[in-house]
């Protein structure tokens, strides 16, 4: 018997890793190696760093940037299958397309990224997000926590300015999603 039970602890911590998605978290080193595993999926793919593919840069809105480029895939990411939003924000506020076309890297203020992993946040639509600036490093927040995972998900409903989640949450069509609802959750 003791045999059997060790060998079932065992044969359970194997399954629970490394696939196990662990949710609802800000900035905890799980976060972290997630969001920097969707950085090299995305730079492997040619969505973010040098020569990537261009869209004509659109308005934005605050707080994403004077001009946007928004991308949309069904991908899979450390073995997760979702839906990837990026989202790349450019700067000053009197930048124009031209300046993005030409140069971009030097205009691009930030990426931002939304990742739906299967039961990652199901009360929150399962998504994570993350910021990373131009060159794939992490943005942080005021107390220097790093942005990925479910930043201000304690928020939802109280204060859309206090982050992601919590302003996502406003979004039309309750799929945390501002652009589209094309990809409401099953
Ligand atoms: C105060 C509100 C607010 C906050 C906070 C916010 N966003 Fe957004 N986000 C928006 C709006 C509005 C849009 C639509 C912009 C546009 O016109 O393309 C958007 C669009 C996006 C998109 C494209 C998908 C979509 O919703 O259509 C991504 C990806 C994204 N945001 C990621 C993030 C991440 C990551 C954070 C946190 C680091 C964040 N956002 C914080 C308001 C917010």
């Amino acid at each position: 018997m003791r045999t059997f039970s060790g060998l079932a602890t065992t044969l359970c911590i194997a399954c629970a890793s490394p696939l196990a998605v662990t949710a609802q978290t800000t900035g905890q080193d799980s976060d972290i190696v997630f969001a920097e595993a969707m950085w090299t999926h995305m730079e492997t793919r040619g969505l973010v760093g040098e020569n990537t593919v261009h869209t004509l840069p659109y308005q934005g809105t605050q707080p994403h940037g004077a001009l946007l480029e928004t991308f949309y895939f069904t991908t899979t990411i450390e073995g997760e299958d979702g839906v990837l939003v990026i989202k790349r924000n450019y700067g000053p506020a009197d930048v124009t397309p031209d300046d993005v076309l030409s140069d971009a890297l030097s205009h691009l203020g930030s990426v931002t990224v939304m990742f739906r992993r299967p039961g990652y946040d199901p009360e929150h639509q399962d998504w994570f997000y993350a910021k990373y600036l131009h060159d794939g490093t992490l943005d942080t927040n005021a107390d220097g926590v790093a942005l990925a995972g479910a930043p201000a998900r304690g928020m939802v409903g109280q204060d859309p300015g206090a982050g992601c989640v919590a302003c996502h949450a406003e979004a039309a069509g309750g799929d945390y999603l501002f652009t589209t609802d094309a990809f409401g959750h099953d």
